[in-house]
């Protein structure tokens, strides 16, 4: 088999074994020789993903700001920005990141609650396409640090649209109740503070409603209060460059379909048509929908063993691994690396001491496996590792053309225990 036999992503073979980005995964993680647990991404799947949200755009103007911290891999930051994206960043890290990694300043969007000084300096001193404040108070305090460096800061009010998402609660985030967000009633305030401040330059408005939306509706209550909210600027005679309607489109984690991130698009571009706002640019921010599908992470079955009437599996990969199923009770699939899934139901767990580290219950089939495959792991997972009970964090290799052309192995167990005991 070959790699131009498979298109890009998780996919069986005839003989039911698991491929990744049109190769073998046993073959991958041999040839990377990380040892697991270890995350494994397809460049050219989530290139593609990127390439046709791009294309959904039609001639409307756009940016895709891509939200890096879904997984800020330098390598799966140099593919999309290959294929035109930009990003949205929620620390200086992350825009030194993205900088460096050769995504333009003016493709960069800045959001986050609370942007320490330094970060709004960095943010200044690269002229970054809009730092979003999330507050009146934040407004006031940008305009002092432009004063301050003698420039005129490119700032976007995001709202807080006032919209409950159906989505997990965790990762709601634009219903009255949110940290996040400037409050409707005070939209008139932080525009008054831009148009006393020669130090500020209102340039757009935007909101996110929330993560792993499946379909387009709430997205689009909140874009309406955006839109509005846009249009009402223009009518008092101020000239915007963009509305940023966020990002939180869904994925099919196996469980419940959501619509095509292409959808969302159509949908954005109809209600800005119906508000006379063709001719601004659209930026939206996407994370999980370009990289989720396009990691994976292998992991070593430790152990199993039958109690009463269950069947338990212990793998290598954790919840220091893979956090969401413990945060979020997110079901991510687990499969047997060499032959389909199917048959007898294993529950797996990770061998951290927390109860929590428990990935649910997979059809591993009747015999023990030695190798699983978590699916859809490619966003929200190394991101969000740690080295919890001393365990290192886990290796990421990439994968482009049906090869391994990178490998990343963090530092080791002797490390750790030499940091720790300096501690
Ligand atoms: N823009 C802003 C301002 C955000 O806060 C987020 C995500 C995004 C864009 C991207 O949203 P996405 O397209 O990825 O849904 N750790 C959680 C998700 C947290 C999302 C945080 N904000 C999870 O694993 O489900």
């Amino acid at each position: 088999m070959t790699y131009s036999t498979y298109p890009p992503g998780f996919r069986r073979d005839a003989q039911g074994r698991a491929t990744f980005g049109g190769a073998l995964i046993e073959d991958l993680v041999r040839q990377a020789g990380t040892g697991t647990p270890a995350y494994l991404y397809d460049l050219d799947g989530l290139r593609s993903a990127a390439e046709s949200l791009e294309k959904s755009f039609g001639p409307a103007p756009h940016l895709i700001a891509y939200a890096v911290k879904a997984n800020s891999a330098g390598s799966v930051v140099r593919a999309l920005a290959r294929a035109g994206t930009g990003a949205d960043v929620v620390s200086g890290a992350e825009l030194e990141l993205v900088l460096a990694a050769g995504i333009p300043p003016s493709s960069v969007v800045m959001s986050g609650v609370a942007k320490a000084d330094w970060e709004l300096d960095l943010a200044l001193a690269k002229t970054i396409f809009a730092i979003q404040v999330e507050s009146v108070e934040e407004l006031e305090r940008v305009a002092a640090r432009a004063r301050t460096v003698g420039k005129s800061a490119r700032v976007a009010l995001r709202l807080n649209p006032g919209v409950k998402a159906d989505t997990h609660a965790h990762i709601a985030t634009g219903h009255d109740d949110a940290k996040f967000g400037i409050a409707r009633p005070d939209v008139a305030r932080a525009w008054a503070v831009i148009d006393r401040e020669p130090s500020l330059s209102g340039v757009g408005v935007s909101a996110h409603v929330g993560s792993m939306l499946r379909d387009p509706e709430p997205y689009l209550a909140a874009a309406r209060v955006v839109a509005e909210a846009a249009k009402a600027r223009h009518d008092a005679g101020h000239r915007l460059e963009y509305v940023d309607f966020g990002g939180g489109f869904g994925i099919d984690y196996g469980g419940a379909p959501a619509a095509e991130p292409a959808a969302f698009v159509q949908a954005a571009l109809g209600l800005l048509a119906e508000h006379g706002l063709s001719s601004q640019k659209l930026v939206i921010e996407p994370g999980r929908s370009l990289v989720a599908p396009f990691g994976v992470v292998v992991s070593t079955v430790i152990q199993s063993k039958r109690a009463s009437e269950r069947r338990w599996v212990m793998m290598d990969a954790g919840m220091n691994d893979l956090l969401r199923p413990a945060l979020y009770g997110a079901k991510h699939r687990i499969e047997p690396l060499d032959r389909a899934p199917g048959g007898a139901e294993w529950r797996v767990v990770g061998p951290v001491c927390e109860s929590t580290d428990d990935f649910g219950t997979h059809p591993l089939g009747d015999e023990p496996c030695e190798k699983v495959v978590i699916r859809d792991a490619g966003a929200y997972g190394f991101v969000m590792a740690s080295e919890y009970n001393g365990r290192p964090l886990p290796a990421e290799v990439f994968v482009e053309g049906g090869k391994v052309v990178k490998t990343s192995v963090a530092p080791g167990r002797d490390d750790w225990v030499r940091r720790r005991l300096g501690a």
